[in-house]
């Protein structure tokens, strides 16, 4: 078994391959430099990766859970923070990249039917997640939307899930694929999110990953379904997640300063609109741990101890929300004037 480099978890892979998988987005193959093989995952994993320039960025696992090697996807951000671009911008093929983890923040429950939407790169997890389920016989459906064709990656593995499970295949070149009633592949136009919900029988858990966007208002169509929701969200504008958490929160206008306590630092910093918590932090406790600060890995959970926090995490669920115990300080936001948390 292939062993960490390091005691802070992370371990070196050597790039085995970079293919272009879609317009604009580039899978990598990543080994370990003795060849043995990595630690398996279970499907819906993530890991880091530390790039050349020493940017740490999340990428969720979509090949074989159990293949010695781990691939990852990766979507050019033309409005990004540069981790993306640097991806698609260097000659990686031979390059070492220190990886950390897997961890796995969005993994399946057991549920009586999985309903899986995908938009975009979130196919990634999804992918990953409807394999699971049909290695484990469960009931399910995917649903897989993107802007064009030529964008979306990975439809031939969509594809081919469909021919395992005998499937009939039924592409129509307006966009629409459709492979018997159990997964659609949406070109060009948004999915419809209510009648895919309308249809999920009760006891279904719908699995979403994509723009902020989908995810909202896939939350809409779910309210008052009886449904379980889990999703995980792409975004490179963490602050455009927040400023969309802030608007939902019910009677509170967004864009307030607000107070923040420090209960075991003995500070209160103020978070002005246009930062996050953890900024706010870092002005008194620079220390303050965080890897993504786009709300999914969950390196920056923090203890509630009193006000009204608002979520924008792709990580707690619903009844984790209302519970208020705990945040993702690096996108999360308050509903009230003052937030103390246990720092
Ligand atoms: S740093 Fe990743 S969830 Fe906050």
């Amino acid at each position: 078994m292939n062993r960490p480099t390091n005691s802070d978890g992370w371990r070196d892979t050597i790039v085995t391959q970079v293919r272009l998988e879609a317009e604009g987005v580039l899978s990598l193959t990543l080994a370990a430099p003795d060849g043995q093989q990595l630690p398996s995952w279970e499907a819906g994993a993530h890991i880091d990766v530390r790039l050349p320039s020493g940017t740490v960025r999340q990428y969720s696992l979509c090949g074989d859970p159990d293949a010695a090697d781990y691939t990852v996807a990766v979507l050019r951000e033309e409005n990004g923070r540069g981790g993306s671009a640097e991806i698609h911008d260097t000659a990686l093929v031979g390059r070492t990249l220190p990886i950390r983890g897997p961890r796995n923040h969005f993994p399946l429950h057991a549920a009586e039917h999985y309903v899986f939407i995908a938009g975009g790169i979130g196919i990634t997890p999804v992918l990953a997640l409807a394999r699971e389920a049909a290695r484990q016989g469960a009931s399910w459906e995917l649903h897989y939307g993107g802007r064009s064709a030529t964008s979306m990656a990975f439809t031939s593995e969509v594809r081919a899930l469909a021919s395992d499970l005998s499937l009939a295949s039924d592409l129509s070149l307006g966009g629409y694929l459709s492979l018997g009633s159990n997964i659609s592949l949406v070109e060009g136009e948004p999915l419809d999110l209510a009648a895919i919900v309308s249809r999920a029988p009760a006891g279904a858990a719908v699995y979403a990953c994509g723009p902020a966007g989908l995810l909202a208002a896939l939350r809409e169509s779910c309210g008052g379904a009886h449904l379980a929701l889990y999703t995980e969200q792409f975004s490179a504008d963490p602050n455009a997640a927040r400023a969309a958490a802030q608007e939902d929160a019910a009677g509170e206008a967004p864009g307030q300063a607000f107070e923040v306590e420090l209960a075991r630092t003995g500070a209160t910093v103020t978070v002005e609109p246009g930062t996050s918590i953890l900024e706010a932090v870092r002005t008194v406790c620079p220390d303050v741990l965080s890897s993504c600060e786009e709300g999914f890995c969950g390196t920056c959970e923090t203890k509630v101890l009193a006000g009204q926090p608002v979520h924008a995490d792709s990580i707690l669920n619903e009844r984790e929300r209302e519970s208020g115990a705990s945040m993702m300080i690096c996108v999360g936001s308050c509903a009230s004037r003052r937030l103390v948390l246990d720092l």
